[in-house]
């Protein structure tokens, strides 16, 4: 083996998984972020957690209203969230300016993807920072899903997002 940077071995372990991280801005609308950098991390209780750079505007909004929608999204927005991934909900409308139709959350007054395989919903524990990035970790609430819905991943260093088994 030889030595290389942690950029690079993130590279080498794709695909990678790749979430919508949904929050709620002032105005009550939905801003959607798209987020590897996630793990489960306790069943009991139901934990997750996730990591954004400091400067996101999601980031901004969690660690405001503690609430926070983790979804994972199907295939028919691959380049949907693709665009969530190079934008900033900051003064972006990103679910009107990338077509993604949204649908409401049963007792959340975020909303998500019609398109999602996997939705957690969770509320903010707490948050540390790691480096260039905050580790928010959250209390799990609720989680739907649906089988129909075919996972995407993220591949070639975050540039592309494909199914596990199209990504090549
Ligand atoms: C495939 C993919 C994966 C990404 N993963 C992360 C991630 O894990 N953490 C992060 O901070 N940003 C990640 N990003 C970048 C953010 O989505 C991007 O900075 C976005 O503009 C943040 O939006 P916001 O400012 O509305 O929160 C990723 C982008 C792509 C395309």
């Amino acid at each position: 083996m030889k030595e290389i940077t942690l950029p690079k071995a993130s590279q080498l372990t794709s695909p990678n998984p790749v979430t919508v991280v949904c929050t709620q801005k002032p105005d009550g609308s939905t801003n959607l972020a798209t987020v590897s950098w996630w793990t489960y991390l306790s069943y009991n209780p139901n934990m997750i957690a996730y990591a954004m750079a400091k400067t996101s505007y999601s980031g901004e909004m969690v660690r405001s209203n503690k609430k926070v929608i983790l979804t994972i999204p199907g295939t028919q927005i691959a380049e949907a969230v693709l665009g969530c991934g190079m934008t900033t909900g900051r003064d972006t409308d990103k679910a009107a300016k990338f077509g993604i139709e949204l649908i409401p959350v049963e007792g959340s007054s975020i909303q998500i993807p019609a398109h999602s395989r996997v939705a957690i919903v969770c509320s903010l524990k707490e948050y540390h920072e790691t480096g260039d990035h905050y580790l928010y970790i959250c209390d799990v609430e609720k989680v739907y899903g649906d089988e129909e819905e075919e996972a995407l991943f993220a591949w070639n260093g975050y540039r592309k997002i494909a199914p596990a088994k199209q990504g090549e």
